[in-house]
């Protein structure tokens, strides 16, 4: 068998009408990274053999997504980082972008007081001050053991020599070129193929102004791009086209160490984000009511157990929507909201014989939070000691703002969109008005970042996070239900259908075929507006086989170039040629 193969088999079977994902996970017992790209998870195995920790590894890893894995992997943009150490403490680095100091709660409202989605899917007013800079070098300088010039340039090569482009990247590009990166020229410079022709699988993208940005700071640190001639040209670009954000703003920036919220589920612990991602604090609340209902003794495809997990998810997701958002804006019920009687309380709210209407749920709290785009990127690492890391990224949208400022090289985030959008109106059709999330000059949007490592008797179990926006939740909590609850092991676990709902709108989303056709009417009998979609998230997770202690890295091949890469090298393991 091809050598790919053996290590990383991917199956579509067809099994009593239902399609199942089979995955096989790759080993490393000296250490390994899975990320959504194969030369990104091939940097962070190499600073793994290199003697690198699970931190170095993961700032490694971040750079050359940046390069690797334009959609989401960034610079220009935010994310969160769990660090579990081998001594069984844990923290986490709050990276995620502020509004602007010019930012105004109202700011995407047109002249009739309208939301004007233009302004907050592309172009330079939906960026945030970008954080992954601060925040990955915050972590190296927390945490980390190698040089950070050694976990930066390899990211600088990579953009500088460039790298042969998957078939799933070239089409990216191609669309983005043909449309949303149209009216930004920095961005068509950028990502144009030299000869304006459209890209192919296997030709070598060279992302010249950007290796020029990395190598400034993998020389002087987070300040060249904070401070020094990338912020000039970003607060340059930014004043002649319509942004918000000065050479003030990106100067100000600091990233945050946190703790990270810490729950007990079923004998293990989970470690994960806190705000001002909404994502621990809501898996957490389900793992909570989930184990107040007993729901670890009914099978998972089961009818019953998939409505009562519908009825944990909306509950979950309403307490989001009316209490969570930046810790340092907002006075949070944080310790109530995660407390035992709490979430028995809510628990035994649900009906077991009728779904929930959200919208009597809510009270009076009418409608929905605002959508956040599926596209953020999920990272998993753990060294040869024992630290593990988990790591999302995101620019929000796919590709983010489509905004490079000419000079930089960089994709810009469009995270202003994660705030909630217009001040006092919330709806059954896609927005929320209240005041946690709202804008306020450098404050954090809210996230739905979920990263989580999880541990049994002091040894870590499983490393997971997932992109897809609101969806990263309910991905995240059907990955660890099944390994914790349902005994699965991590690639099964990977691989089980997925199950969305937000609260609002008040519909149960089942990735296509992942639900028998009896247990769907079962679950519209009950009142749950069925609907079939796609895939679901991509949980690049490590699984650390109870038996033997291996880890076993899992690369979700709901993203097609993810791939798993084993140190010490040579043992780089993946599926395509991203
Ligand atoms: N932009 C996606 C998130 O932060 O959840």
């Amino acid at each position: 068998m091809h050598p790919w193969l053996s290590r990383l088999l991917l199956i579509l079977l067809v099994l009593g009408g239902r399609a199942v994902l089979a995955l096989e996970g790759v080993p490393g017992p000296d250490g390994l990274v899975v990320s959504a790209s194969r030369p990104a998870s091939e940097v962070g195995g190499a600073v793994l053999a290199a003697g690198g920790n699970a931190v170095d590894a993961a700032v490694a890893t971040g750079f050359a997504l940046a390069v690797t894995y334009p959609a989401a992997g960034n610079i220009g943009g935010g994310g969160f980082m769990i660090v579990r150490l081998p001594d069984g403490s844990a923290t986490s680095f709050d990276f995620r972008e502020t509004a602007p100091a010019a930012a105004r709660p109202d700011m995407f409202l047109d002249d009739r007081g309208e939301i004007d989605p233009d302004r907050i899917e592309a172009g330079y007013l939906a960026v945030g001050v970008p954080g992954t800079v601060r925040g990955l070098a915050l972590a190296h300088a927390r945490l980390g053991r190698l040089p950070w010039r050694d976990l930066v340039e390899p990211a600088a090569r990579l953009a500088r020599d460039g790298f042969p482009i998957s078939p799933t990247l070239a089409a990216a590009l191609n669309r983005e070129l043909a449309g949303p990166m149209q009216p930004f020229p920095g961005s068509l410079t950028a990502y144009g193929k030299p000869d304006g022709l459209p890209w192919l699988a296997g030709d070598q993208l060279v992302l010249a102004d950007l290796a020029a940005t990395l190598e400034a700071i993998a020389a002087d640190g987070s300040d060249a791009f904070y401070t020094g001639r990338i912020a000039g040209l970003l607060a340059e670009a930014m004043a002649a086209h319509g942004g918000l954000i000065t050479l003030a703003d990106l100067a100000g920036y600091a990233a945050r160490e946190r703790p990270p919220v810490r729950g007990r589920f079923l004998g293990h612990e989970v470690i994960s984000m806190g705000p001002p991602s909404s994502g621990g604090t809501a898996l957490l609340q389900m793992l909570g009511m989930f184990e107040a209902l007993g729901l670890e003794r009914l099978a998972a495809d089961s009818g019953e157990a998939i409505h009562l997990t519908t009825e944990i998810r909306r509950r979950a997701y309403l307490d989001r929507a009316k209490f969570l958002g930046d810790p340092d804006f907002v006075t949070m019920p944080g310790d109530q909201l995660l407390s035992r009687p709490y979430l028995k309380h809510l628990a035994a709210g649900i009906d077991r014989e009728r779904a929930t209407d959200s919208r009597q749920l809510a009270g009076d709290l009418v409608g929905p939070p605002c959508d956040e785009s599926d596209e953020t990127t999920h990272y998993s690492i753990v060294d040869a000691a024992g630290m593990a890391v988990a790591t999302t990224v995101t620019l929000e949208g796919s590709y983010g703002s489509h905004v490079v400022a000419p000079g930089t090289g960089f994709l810009l985030n469009n995270e202003m969109g994660d705030f909630n959008r217009k001040p006092g109106q919330t709806t059954l059709s896609g927005e929320i008005g209240t005041l946690p999330n709202q804008i306020a000059p450098a404050k954090r949007m809210l996230s739905s970042m979920t990263p989580t490592i999880v541990t049994k008797d002091g040894r870590v179990v499983l490393v997971t996070g997932s992109p897809g926006g609101r969806t990263i939740i309910n991905t995240v909590f059907d990955v660890i239900t099944g390994v914790v609850a349902r005994g699965l092991d991590g690639s099964a676990a990977v691989a089980a259908p997925r199950f969305h709902h937000q609260w609002l709108p008040d519909r149960l989303i089942v990735e296509r075929g992942g639900l028998a056709p009896d247990v769907r009417r079962q679950l519209e009998a009950l009142g749950h507006a069925v609907i079939e979609r796609g895939s679901q998230g991509a949980a690049h997770s490590i699984w650390l086989d109870p038996q033997t202690g291996t880890p076993l890295g899992i690369a979700d091949q709901r993203g097609p170039d993810a791939a798993a890469a084993a140190a010490p090298l040579p043992a780089v393991i993946g599926e395509s040629s991203q």
